[in-house]
């Protein structure tokens, strides 16, 4: 049977076509088509190498980079013929490159395989989709520094179990955020490293009999490292399956803040005003403004876990070496990563117009009897046992509820009905200022341990 009826590129040991549905059940291409420029880049690394080994002459090296780099410009422009029949990617490329500079195309495969070639392509473009990933998590950093300075003496009540703990700085509690992306940040830079490893050269799986010099691709295309085993290399997934471990915690970071964002701009809270821009109406309640970006960050968490969770599934049990299961890594890996592209960009776009109701917080913090643990602690300053202070405060707020009273709106004779070490010196105290400002060590919510929190979470992201 002739190469038109079967597919070229493998077509030579079988006797009838491929099945109509199995070519379309079976094909990539359709996803796998994002993958075009580093297929391309992979290919151009391989055929100098292939010529420094002298496998290829200059002239067929030339001309197989030329074309490719004319089916790069092709593809960009929009005028590429994705076919189905062509399987995925690699296959297309090679295609066309045989139509465009005839016999020499095929000649580009030499030493390599689609297995060894699609490992490869998927670190290289993970590798570039890490290094965008990792610019929003700064600028969405450099955004809450900037908040958290600006609002360091900003006093909001700060929760344990959603109820009112201890005031805290509204800077503080952004710089949590920070703190959070700081590791990351962290992750995604450590992971990197292990995606950023070379399978090329592994060819099919046992490696190849070309005088082949991996240092020679590995150089070209900026990879830290040669895969060492190529078994392992053309099959394992694992740095994607870490990739979407890395972007799952940095989701459910995201979430949770999306979460509090969502509480915080309710009419129960108001707690923060969130732009026009972020949010969108109800076609039926003319009043409603939703915080929609911040509660679809939170939905697309899921998306993320998912992706994980298939990733996994997916190599679970997988015999080596290659196996076509892995063509179904792909589209989990590709919506990861633009999932948390997408969702860390709107956050970076959002948190420095995050416009917080100072008064609204302010007066919350002083409803909810937040400075009770800071009357605790005077009493044992005077020289009581902590667990007869937290006695003695809890029978004040229980005064306090009763009475409507917060415990800085007591008389000095209302509050020494519950202690006689309370003296008017307990005021100072009872304040939110002195509450935060008590707080005074590192990692502590006063507003000049923020101020220093943000300059050293500036020097942070300098030395970036
Ligand atoms: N499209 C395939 C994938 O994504 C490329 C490798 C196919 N190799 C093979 N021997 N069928 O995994």
């Amino acid at each position: 049977m002739s190469a038109e009826k079967t597919n070229q590129s493998w077509g030579g040991r079988f006797s009838e076509p491929v099945d109509a549905f199995v070519a379309r059940f079976t094909a990539s291409v359709d996803f796998d088509k994002r993958l075009y420029r580093h297929d391309i880049m992979g290919s151009i690394a391989h055929a100098t190498m292939l010529e420094q080994a002298g496998v290829l002459s200059i002239a067929e090296r030339d001309a197989i980079i030329d074309g490719l780099t004319q089916i790069q410009a092709e593809i960009e422009a929009g005028q590429f013929d994705w076919r189905v029949d062509l399987e995925d990617v690699h296959m297309n490329i090679e295609a066309r490159l045989t139509d465009r500079i005839g016999i020499t195309g095929k000649k580009l495969h030499t030493g390599r395989s689609r297995n060894d070639q699609v490992a490869t392509d998927i670190r290289l473009w993970l590798r570039d989709e890490i290094d965008v990933i990792i610019k929003e998590i700064t600028r969405l950093q450099e955004g809450l520094l900037e908040q958290a300075e600006q609002h360091a003496d900003v006093i909001m009540p700060g929760f344990t179990h959603l109820q009112t703990a201890q005031p805290v700085s509204f800077g503080h509690h952004l710089l949590a955020w920070f703190e959070m992306l700081s590791r990351d940040h962290e992750r995604l830079v450590d992971c990197r490293k292990r995606v950023n490893r070379m399978p090329l050269g592994s060819a099919a799986l046992a490696g190849t009999t070309y005088p082949i010099q991996r240092e020679i691709t590995c150089r070209l295309l900026g990879f830290e490292a040669i895969g060492g085993n190529s078994l392992d290399g053309v099959s394992d997934r694992d740095f994607a399956i870490e990739f979407c471990a890395a972007a799952s915690l940095a989701m459910m970071h995201l979430s949770r803040f999306s979460e509090e964002l969502v509480l915080w701009t309710s009419a129960q809270f108001n707690f923060i005003e969130l732009p026009d821009r972020f949010c969108t109406g109800s076609s039926i309640m003319p009043q409603k403004k939703n915080p929609d970006v911040p509660e679809l960050v939170r939905g697309k968490s899921g998306r993320v876990f998912g992706a994980l969770t298939g990733l996994l599934t997916l190599m679970k049990g997988q015999p080596l070496a290659y196996n076509k299961d892995n063509q179904e890594d792909k589209e989990p890996l590709f919506d990861a990563a633009d999932t948390l592209r997408d969702s860390l960009r709107a956050f970076a776009d959002m948190v420095p117009a995050l416009k917080p109701r100072v008064e609204v917080m302010r007066e919350a913090a002083r409803r909810g009897f937040s400075t009770a643990t800071d009357l605790a602690d005077y009493l044992v300053r005077k020289g009581l046992p902590f667990r007869d202070c937290h006695e003695i405060v809890g029978h004040a707020v229980k005064y306090g509820v009763a009475t409507g009273k917060d415990l800085a709106e007591m008389s000095l004779d209302e509050l020494r009905q519950f202690s006689d070490q309370i003296g008017d010196d307990v005021f100072a105290v009872l304040t939110l200022e002195g509450s935060v400002n008590a707080r005074d060590h590192i990692g502590g919510t006063a507003p000049a341990q923020v101020r220093a929190a943000v300059a050293r979470g500036k020097a942070l992201l300098a030395a970036r």
